[in-house]
């Protein structure tokens, strides 16, 4: 037997969004008090967890089949006398609950992302040999008992960090599974959130998103005994000495609301780029997906947003086939996103998801037509997303450079806009924010050039500049 005072290691492997990222987080931080220490070797581990994502088509066969792998391994290490136990987290968790440990034996641990909190508890009955299952919803007493990150954690992960705000939505688009996942929507207190934000920014985090499904419907107790929205949380996070950029994900278009509008003009620190999916640019598609809102109201809004903060470089995910999609409504689809002018976008073929009501339509649009369609989509926003990023060829930007880059020699940073710089910089550099000089655009990233303290930044005016290219 391993000497108690031996290390523990843990390999958490995450599966979709951003949140999951921070789950993976809070649950290393947790493990850490139980004394594990992260490996991204999966051999070497003594605990290893997959945190999945259920959103979209074979996301549980994927890790079903990443189970296989991990079951010889385990078996493996089981011959040399150590005990690897498996644990799956994250909305396939929830999703399948009991049913992933009959499916796969290996399985000795299933936790819904409510339940992270019971994490070491339940760690407990799997080494005594007990199999753990637990599926409550319960968020507001899982961010209660989950442990801070410390000062050493969070200085590892760098000068960006995510901090969850709100979770599960109520919204029942009816082709989404986050409201049986992740459940109702929870905002947690703005005095908690403020305090994480406090300590991330004292252990150099420059650049903080605000996390959450359904991020602008997050509502809280504000430290003045009044109900916020998040416009006011943010222009409270914006005081935070340290904390350079704020920025917020995902959103609904009906969440928008005046005083979020109005601290996109008001906060120099929240940075100009809005992720508003609006999913179609079809009426009839848009009620049928449940998302109680027409095209002209997203125009609507986006031009207010516009209105408020001129450069902002807006973002949108599209699902193409929705069941009954019509050629014509595609097309809608296509003339909204000519209108808008995205700077990015992320696209999906329509997927049943289990347990949705559009899952029980009986009218699939052809799998070669949605190809076609989802082809034409995409050629359309990168089309829009070349087009945003060549307005910076020539400009100067600021630029928080956040890691060494791939070659040597090179630092990567981001935009306020989102966009991946590449400069030519010592690591010192790391954690300030420096003026840059784009001189080149690559497929993934534009390359810069350090600018000295001189010239001043210039916004990009994404969708004039994209709208008038692609306009009819
Ligand atoms: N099929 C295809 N795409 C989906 N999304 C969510 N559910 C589905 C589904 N059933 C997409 C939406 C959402 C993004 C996170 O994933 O576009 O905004
Ligand atoms: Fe899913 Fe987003 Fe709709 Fe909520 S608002 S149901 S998370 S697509």
């Amino acid at each position: 037997m391993a000497a108690a005072e031996e290390k523990k290691r843990v390999f958490v492997k995450t599966y979709g969004c951003q949140m999951n990222v921070y789950d993976s987080e809070r649950m290393t931080d947790a493990l850490a008090a139980d004394g594990y220490v992260p490996t991204q070797k999966v051999e070497e581990a003594d605990l290893v967890l997959l945190n999945t994502c259920h959103i979209r088509e074979k996301a549980a066969e994927k890790v079903y089949s990443e189970l296989g792998r991990i079951r010889v391994m385990k078996e493996e290490a089981a011959r040399a006398g150590r005990q690897v136990m498996v644990g799956v987290t994250g909305c396939v968790a929830q999703a399948e609950g009991a049913e992933i440990a009959r499916r796969a034996p290996v399985v000795d641990l299933v936790v819904g992302p409510q339940s992270y909190q019971h994490l070491p508890r339940l760690l407990k009955d799997v080494a005594a040999g007990r199999r753990a299952i637990e599926t409550e919803f319960a968020i507001a007493e899982k961010f209660d008992a989950l442990p801070a990150a410390t000062k050493a954690q969070t200085r590892a992960r760098g000068v960006t960090a995510f901090l969850t705000i709100q979770e599960g939505c109520d919204k029942f688009c009816t082709f989404c599974v986050v409201p049986y996942t992740r459940g109702a929507e929870v905002s947690r207190p703005a005095g908690a959130i403020i305090e994480e934000a406090r300590r991330l920014a004292d252990a150099g985090v420059r650049e903080l998103t605000l996390l959450g499904q359904n991020v602008n419907a997050w509502h809280g107790d504000g430290t003045d005994g009044r109900s916020w929205g998040l416009g006011e949380l943010l222009y409270r996070l914006a005081e935070v000495p340290g904390l350079d950029r704020l920025r917020y994900t995902t959103s609904h278009p009906r969440d928008m609301d005046e005083a979020l509008i109005a601290a996109h003009g008001d906060l120099p620190a929240l940075m100009p780029y809005l992720h508003l999916p609006v999913q179609s640019g079809a009426d009839r598609i848009l009620a049928a997906m449940n998302r109680k809102h027409g095209a002209d109201d997203y125009l609507r809004l986006t031009d207010r947003i516009r209105a408020a903060r001129p450069d902002i470089a807006l973002s949108s995910d599209f699902i193409v086939g929705f069941p009954g999609e019509s050629d014509a409504e595609f097309e809608a689809t296509m003339r909204l996103i000519e209108t808008v002018g995205y700077a990015a976008a992320y696209s999906f073929k329509y997927s049943p998801r289990p347990g949705t009501p559009a899952a029980l339509r009986d009218d699939m649009v052809e799998e070669a037509v949605m190809s076609e369609r989802l082809q034409r989509l995409q050629a359309l926003v990168a089309a829009q997303q070349t087009a945003f990023n060549r307005l910076a060829v020539g400009r100067v930007v600021d630029v928080l450079f956040e890691k060494p880059g791939r070659m040597a020699g090179q630092i990567m940073g981001r935009t306020p806009y989102l966009q991946a710089v590449a400069v030519e910089a010592g690591t010192e550099r790391i954690g300030t924010i420096g003026r840059v000089a784009i001189d080149g655009l690559g497929t993934n990233s534009l390359f810069g050039t350090l600018a000295g303290a001189q010239p001043r930044p210039e916004a990009l005016t994404a969708g004039n500049a994209t709208a008038a290219e692609t306009a009819p």
